[in-house]
C-alpha cells in the first residue's frame, strides 16, 4: 500500500492533477481558467468543460513527470465525483476512470468537499478529527463537524449565496472585476474596515449563513452615496464589505467549535485565501487556545492533491468506486 495515486479535480474552473503517495504530495499541477471566464464576469459551464478537455492530457503528463513516475507505478486513480458542474466533472471523472480501467487499477470517485476537509493534512500531517471545519468557496459555505475521518455532519451552510459568490457579486457592483475575492482582498489593504458598518447576519440560525442582506445593503448604500455625492473611497468600501463577511465566517466557526466542544479547527476553499480572514481566524483561535489548520492559499483553492489525500484514506480502507458510478453534481458530504 501507499503507492502513488493519480488524482484529478475538475469540478469547476481549475483543472488539477496530482500524484500523492501516503502523506507525501509528489506533484500537484493546476491550470486555472480564471482569465478565460473573467470577460464573462463568472464561470461559464460549457467553456469550463471544454477547457478541462484541452488541459487534462498535458497536465497528466506534467504531473507524472514532476513526480518522477510512470503510469505503471500507480496504485490507483481518483477523481472528483461531485458536487460541481456536471460537464466539468464528467471530463475528469471519465478520463480518470478510462485510465484506471485500461491499467486495471482501482478507481476512486471522491467527494470534492471531503477533499477540502483533507487539504490541511497536505501540510500538517498532525491535523486530525475531532474538528470543526469551515469550507468557503465560490460554490459552498459550510461548517462541518468532523467526528472522525469519513464521519461528517454538516452543522450549517448558506441559505442563499456562498461566501465566495458574495465576494464576486459585491466586487462587481464596486467595479472591481472578476474574481471578486482577490480584488476585494487587494483593495482592502488600503482601506478602513470600520469606515462603513454593513449588517452581519449572525443571529438567524446559529450555524447557517446568509449573505443576501449584505448584498442589498451594499447596493442601497452605494446608490445613496452616489446620489448625495459623498462616496467613501473604493478601498474603504471594500475593506468594510470584507470585514462584514469575515466577521460572520469567524464568529460562526467559533460558535461551532463551542457547541461541539471541538478544540481543532480546519479550513479550506478559495475564500480561505483571504488575508484578513486568515489573520482573524489565527487571532481568535489563538485567544481561545484552539488549534487552527489552514492550508497555504494554493491548497485552499481547488487542486488535485486534496482529492489525492482523500483517495489515500479511502483506498486504505479497501474502498473502490464501482465502474458504473457516474458523477453527482449535487453530491452531499457523507453520501459517497
Ligand atoms: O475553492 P475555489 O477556488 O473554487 C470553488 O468555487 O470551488 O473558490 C473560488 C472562490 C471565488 O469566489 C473567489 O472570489 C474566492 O474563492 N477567493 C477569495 C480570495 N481568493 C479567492 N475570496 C476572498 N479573498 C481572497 N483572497
Ligand atoms: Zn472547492
Amino acid at each position: 500500500m501507499n503507492g502513488p495515486i493519480l488524482a484529478f479535480e475538475t469540478s469547476c474552473d481549475e483543472t488539477g492533477v496530482a500524484v500523492v503517495a501516503g502523506d507525501r504530495v509528489l506533484s500537484n499541477v493546476l491550470s486555472s481558467q480564471v482569465e478565460l471566464h473573467s470577460r464573462f464576469g463568472g464561470v461559464v459551464p460549457e467553456v469550463a468543460a471544454r477547457s478541462h478537455v484541452e488541459a487534462i492530457r498535458g497536465l497528466t503528463h506534467q504531473a507524472l513527470m514532476d513526480a518522477g513516475i510512470h503510469l505503471n507505478d500507480l496504485e490507483a486513480v481518483a477523481a472528483t465525483q461531485g458536487p460541481g458542474l456536471v460537464g466539468a466533472l464528467l471530463v475528469g471523472h471519465s478520463f480518470a476512470k478510462a485510465l484506471a480501467w485500461s491499467r486495471r487499477l482501482p478507481f476512486l470517485g471522491i467527494d470534492h468537499m471531503e477533499g477540502h476537509l483533507f487539504s490541511p493534512r497536505l501540510e500538517y500531517p498532525d491535523f486530525r478529527p475531532p474538528a470543526v471545519a469551515l469550507l468557503a468557496s465560490g460554490g459552498h459555505t459550510q461548517l462541518v463537524h468532523m467526528r472522525d475521518w469519513g464521519d461528517y455532519r454538516i452543522l450549517g451552510e448558506t441559505i442563499d449565496d456562498a461566501a465566495g459568490e458574495a465576494f464576486d457579486k459585491l466586487a462587481r457592483v464596486m467595479g472591481l472585476g472578476f474574481p471578486g475575492g482577490p480584488a476585494i482582498d487587494r483593495a482592502s489593504e488600503a482601506g478602513d474596515p470600520a469606515a462603513v458598518r454593513f449588517p452581519r447576519a449572525l443571529s438567524q440560525r446559529r450555524h447557517h449563513f446568509s449573505f443576501s442582506g449584505l448584498k442589498t445593503s451594499v447596493n442601497t448604500f452605494l446608490e445613496k452615496a452616489a446620489r448625495s455625492g459623498e462616496l467613501p473611497s473604493r478601498e474603504d468600501v471594500a475593506a468594510s464589505v470584507q470585514e462584514a463577511i469575515v466577521d460572520v465566517l469567524v464568529q460562526k466557526t467559533l460558535n461551532a467549535a463551542e457547541d461541539t466542544g471541538a478544540r481543532v479547527i480546519g479550513a479550506g476553499g478559495g475564500v480561505l485565501a483571504n488575508r484578513r480572514l486568515r489573520a482573524r481566524l489565527a487571532d481568535e483561535t489563538d485567544r481561545r487556545g484552539l488549534d487552527l489548520y489552514v492550508p497555504s492559499p494554493r491548497l485552499c483553492v481547488d487542486n488535485g492533491a486534496m482529492i489525492g489525500a482523500a483517495a489515500v484514506y479511502r483506498l486504505e480502507r479497501g474502498e473502490a468506486t464501482p465502474w458504473g458510478a457516474g458523477v453527482d453534481p449535487g453530491l452531499r458530504l457523507g453520501a459517497v
